[in-house]
Formats: structure tokens, sequence, C-alpha cells
């Protein structure tokens, strides 16, 4: 379990990190393109915006975003998954899972999901992402109400039953360290805008239950664009 010693630990990493980066930055001037967010996501007739899917492995995901990602094309919208299984075997496949592997991979996706809604995209990402502070971190890049967690708050019990990977059953067996959930911290978001009981409802119900706050914020109009 993450102890005080290796949050007080992230915290001063996260400090010097930004002292790091704005030594390093002090003589990049950003540039100012002519065509712009406004001009990229009028021309996609949509408005950008992240859905950050945290939850433990097996909590559902994949699943439930890629059935999102299907319903959100249907209705004509752009859209791109960033999932972490696929992403560590490409941009962060040099990280692992100790803290400060998992960190750094939650600060490139962060990064990742910026670009993409500044190409006037819709970003849905699937990844453990364990830490608040993280998490935290990530939201604070974006406008109000662009970034909505959505928490997929599957029972630990559930995910290792459904045990999809077979790596509930390494973990446990001592063969897979710092797995988390078992022996590496997941940290329940607080005030995520969405929580979805995969335990308890179907695929569609839970891939519907996100599409329709989106409707409900004015993210998607409820016809097909
Ligand atoms: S995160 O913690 O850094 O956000 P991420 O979502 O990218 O994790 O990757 C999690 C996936 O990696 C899991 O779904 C699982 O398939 C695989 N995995 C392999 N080792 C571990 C581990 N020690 N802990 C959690 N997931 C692991």
């Amino acid at each position: 379990m993450k102890s005080k010693v290796t949050e007080h630990l992230t915290q001063v990493k996260i400090f010097i990190g930004e002292v790091v980066s704005l030594v390093s930055t002090k003589n990049i001037v950003p540039h100012l393109h002519s065509v712009t967010k406004e001009l990229r996501s009028e021309r996609k007739k949509q408005q950008p915006c992240v859905l950050w899917f945290t939850g433990l492995s097996g909590s559902g995901k994949s699943t439930i975003s890629s059935a999102v990602e299907l319903k959100l094309y249907q209705r004509g919208h752009h859209t791109y998954l960033l999932d972490g299984d696929n992403v560590r075997h490409g941009i962060n496949k040099d990280l692992a899972f100790s803290d400060e592997d998992r960190i750094e991979n939650i600060r490139r996706i962060g990064e990742l999901a910026k670009l993409f809604t500044d190409a006037g995209i819709i970003v849905l990402t699937a990844f453990i992402s364990p830490f608040r502070a993280d998490r935290r971190l990530v939201r604070q890049l974006f406008g109000d109400g662009e970034f909505i967690e959505v928490h997929m708050d599957t029972p630990l019990d559930e995910c290792e039953r459904r045990d999809s990977k077979g790596l509930y059953k390494k973990a446990r067996a001592g063969e897979i360290k710092s797995f988390t959930g078992i022996d590496s911290n997941y940290e329940l978001p607080e005030a995520a805008e969405i929580t979805v009981k995969t335990a308890e409802l179907g695929i569609e119900a839970c891939a519907d239950q996100i599409i329709d706050y989106l409707i409900a914020n004015q993210l998607i109009g409820a016809a097909r664009v």
C-alpha cells in the first residue's frame, strides 16, 4: 500500500518537477497559431472534452469506454480512445508499475488528452490512474466542465472473479508485484462526475448512463450531428 512517506515523496517530486519545468521552459515562448481549438472544434461540429475512466483492473474501463466511443461515433462525433494496455505497448513502453512510473504514465496521458482536445476531439481514457493527486493534476489541465471523471465503481471481489487476463490469480500467487488492489493502493475518487456500477448494470446501460450525462450537460446534442 502507498505509505505516507511515498505520498510525501510524490508531492516533493511533483514540486521538483514543476521547478525543473519552469527552468527548462524559461526560454521557450509558445507560438500562437491561427487555426485555434475553437476553429477545429467548430469544423467538427462538436465540443471537445475528456471522459477519464478510472478504476481497478477488470473494473470494465476498456469495455465501457469502447462501447461509449462506438455510440459517439454512431452519433457522428470525432473521438479517440487512449487505453492503458495499448498505450503501454507504445509511447509508455518504458514505464512499469512502481508508484513513480504510474505517476509518469498518467502525466503523459493527461498531456496527450490535452493535445487531442486541442485538436477538437472527444477523448476517452481508460487507465487505472490509482492516485488522487495525479487525477487532480490532469483535471487542472482542462477548462471548467471539460474533464469528466468516470469512476468504474466495481468491487475488488467482482474484478477478481472476472479476472479476464488471469492477472489477479498471478498477483495472489506473488508472481506479479505491486498489483493494484492487492499490494498497491487504489485511491477512490471523492467527487467523480459519473459513478458507474458495472456489477449491477449491463454494458449497454452503463454506456447509456455516460451518453445521458453528456447530453444533460450539453456536451453533445440529443440528436445525431
Ligand atoms: S496505471 O496504474 O498506470 O494507471 P494502466 O491503466 O496504465 O495502470 O495499466 C493497467 C493494466 O496493466 C492492467 O489492466 C493490467 O492489464 C496490466 N498490469 C500489469 N501489471 C500490473 C500491475 N502491477 N498493477 C496493475 N495493472 C497491471
